[in-house]
């Protein structure tokens, strides 16, 4: 038997050794002497009698083990040219006095602290300062607006937010603080302490609020404080992402099992050790910045490299190669729309020839589905296996993958490769009768699912069953179609709800339908994800005037690409609006999205039986199909 089938077959079946075996990747304050805690299924927890610290295990004991001088984090900026190396040392040093500035606030365990900041190392102190206190954060993406990050302080309840002056986007500069001040007027449960840290670039300091505080300034007064000791089952923290409805989910994950399963998939995942440089291009604000850009490489006494840029424009498509070469970058992991829009810009990849970048062994991909064309593509122009890898915000790590370090298999294009060990994939129909190799249907992962994965949903049990437990008893919906081949390769084809993937950031079209539709103009819309060359999908809306509206077709469209873009971001990448005279509906009411969204893509479709009226949906064809 192989590796990866010794693996995945002790993982499923003799659960509680694979679990404590691997649990011994980190440093415990008390070691766990069980795995799984399963006395209240569908609920689980992992390593309930253990104690830990994760801040502790990202640096202190790398430090301890006399690792301080070990680079741990670059940060590189090609936004303001800017290269900053800290030790293991520097970073705990750094860490630890940030967490004193928390507990001198009296940010304690169990508090939740928002972290609003742009790519800047001082967005993963605050993050690694909040869990050695045992204090949760919740990081919100700078590109949402006031009024998305209103609604996540509404809902974690913090008693701090940290946020800096703001981010460098190409060719404009993105101001926080007036962001801030507006979501803490609409929020109403707004914190007592904001800190700032200043970016003299970019302007806009605490100075400038009333009793907001400046991140230096308490710093430098700050003494460090020790790691405290939680509860392995004790959130480390929470993050909010899109679900179908306009209000987000807030994922939680604890500290014991997100410290054991990271450090695992460190080097059985993406065959990275200590010492070896790894870098992720994307932002703290998504779960794989979370995993891996802070925790995960941290976790394993590697060196993480931060990047504030962009893969094309800052200042060119050799970006990349660059920050790969300049730092001996063994690996990097980015979403495919980042390597279409460097293949975009420079199709002959002549700029990779610029750089010396044979420290690299390999490309991970995640965050949307990588066509085959930009797999190839990749793999043709680098040189290294292009890796692409299936997972979410809700397990925090992959759930399919090509495992590196354990037992690296052929690639197929087109696949995620196999599921990972812990994770009992499953593809059922709507009826959740299992189905065979090569038959689509719903990807499903049977409980409980491994460490690592979420416990829950912030303060909302019931919408955590609801939307991922109750479907089919005894599994995880994953929200994702797909199917597994004979091989036992998983395809993921795309999401069954109304979530979307747009340039791998995950959106909600009914958040942004709701956006629409508050616009005095508009009966009623549908919002739907259709297919992008660059970005992999785009939001695109479909509007119904109110009986005797009259307005020009492109002031309709400005006002509402305006509002989405002022109430849920510039992120959100809302352009397209058509006006037509009906929603195609069933009988029942609903809005028949997905012929929709396959009308507008060109798919073949059929007519539902249930439509109501099929005139409805001839004359949208006409209208909206290629
Ligand atoms: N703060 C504020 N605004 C932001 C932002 C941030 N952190 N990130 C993006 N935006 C803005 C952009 O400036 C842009 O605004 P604009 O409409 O004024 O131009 C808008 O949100 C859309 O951004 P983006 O989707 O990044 O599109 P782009 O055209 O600027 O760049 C790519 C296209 C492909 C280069 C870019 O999407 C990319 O690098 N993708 C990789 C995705 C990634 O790393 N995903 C993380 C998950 S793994
Ligand atoms: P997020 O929670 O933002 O990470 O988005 C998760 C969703 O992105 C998944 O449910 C998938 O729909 C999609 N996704 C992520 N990685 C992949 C991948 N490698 N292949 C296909 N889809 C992916």
């Amino acid at each position: 038997m192989g590796r990866y089938a010794e693996a995945f077959s002790q993982a499923k079946d003799d659960r509680e050794s694979f679990w404590l075996d691997a649990a011994k990747g980190v440093d415990w304050e008390v070691a766990p002497t069980r795995a799984l805690d399963d006395s209240a299924p569908p609920i689980y927890r992992w390593f309930p009698d253990g104690t830990l610290n994760t801040c502790h295990n990202a640096l202190d004991r790398h430090v301890a083990a006399g690792k301080g001088d070990r680079t741990a984090l670059i940060w590189d900026s090609a936004m303001v040219g800017e290269v900053r190396h800290y030790t293991y040392a520097a970073l705990l040093d750094e860490v630890s006095r940030f967490a004193g500035v928390l507990a001198g606030r009296g940010v304690g365990a169990g508090d939740r602290v928002v972290i609003y900041m742009p790519m800047i190392p001082e967005a993963a102190i605050a993050m690694l300062a909040c869990a050695r206190i045992g204090a949760v954060h919740s990081v919100v993406f700078g590109g949402f607006a006031a009024p998305e990050l209103a609604t996540r302080i509404d809902d974690a309840a913090p008693v701090a937010i940290v946020t800096a002056s703001g981010g460098l986007e190409p060719g404009r500069t993105v101001e926080y603080l007036p962001m801030v001040a507006r979501a803490l007027e609409l929020s109403t449960t707004p914190p007592s302490t904001v800190i700032v840290k200043d970016r003299p670039e970019i302007g806009g300091a605490a100075a400038d609020y009333d009793g907001w505080l400046d991140w230096e300034e308490l710093t430098s007064a700050a003494e460090p404080v020790a790691p405290v000791p939680v509860a392995a089952t004790d959130p480390l923290y929470i993050l909010y992402t899109s679900g179908t409805t306009g209000k987000p989910k807030g994922v939680v994950r604890d500290n014991g099992g997100h410290a054991v399963a990271l450090t695992w998939s460190m080097s059985n995942i993406y065959g990275i050790e200590p010492g070896d440089v790894w870098w992720t291009a994307s932002d703290v604000g998504w779960v794989v910045g979370h995993s891996y850009i802070v925790y995960g490489p941290l976790l394993a006494g590697a060196t993480s490299v931060m990047y504030e840029g962009k893969p094309v424009g800052t200042p060119d498509a050799g970006a990349f190669w660059r920050v790969i070469a300049q730092h001996k970058a063994n690996a990097l992991f980015t979403a495919p729309t980042a390597i279409r829009a460097i293949r975009k810009a420079d199709p002959d990849a002549a700029e990779l020839a610029k750089y010396d970048t044979s420290s690299l062994r390999a490309l991970f991909a995640a965050g949307e589905r990588l066509d085959p064309d930009t797999f190839e593509w990749a793999g043709e122009v680098l040189g290294v296996p292009v890796i692409d890898h299936w997972w979410q915000t809700e397990t925090g790590w992959a759930i399919a993958a090509n495992l590196r370090g354990l037992e690296p298999m052929p690639l197929k294009a087109g696949s995620p490769t196999v599921p990972v060990p812990g994770y009992d994939v499953g593809i059922v129909d709507a009826e959740g009768n299992a189905l065979g190799a090569d038959e689509e249907g719903n990807i499903v992962i049977k409980l409980p699912l491994p460490p690592g994965t979420l416990a829950g949903l912030w303060q909302d049990e019931e919408r955590y069953r609801g939307s991922y437990l109750n479907t089919f008893p005894g599994y995880y919906v994953t929200g994702d179609t797909g199917y597994v081949d004979a091989d036992g390769y998983v395809f993921v084809l795309g999401r069954s709800d109304d979530v979307i993937n747009v340039a791998g950031h995950r959106l909600s079209t009914g958040s942004i339908e709701a956006v629409v539709a508050s616009h005095p103009a508009v009966a009623e819309c549908a919002v739907i994800g259709i297919h992008d060359d660059l970005k992999g999908q785009r939001p695109s809306g479909y509007v119904v005037l109110k009986a005797g509206v009259e307005i020009e077709p492109d002031v309709l469209r400005g006002e509402l690409v305006a509002m989405v873009r002022e109430q849920i971001g510039a992120v959100a990448t809302f352009r397209d609006v058509t006006v037509v005279p009906a929603l195609p509906k069933t009988r029942s009411g609903k809005i028949l999205r997905k012929t929709m969204r396959q009308i507008a893509d060109n798919e073949e479709y059929t007519v539902p039986s249930t439509i109501e009226d099929p005139d409805v949906l001839a004359d949208l064809a006409k209208q909206i199909g290629g």
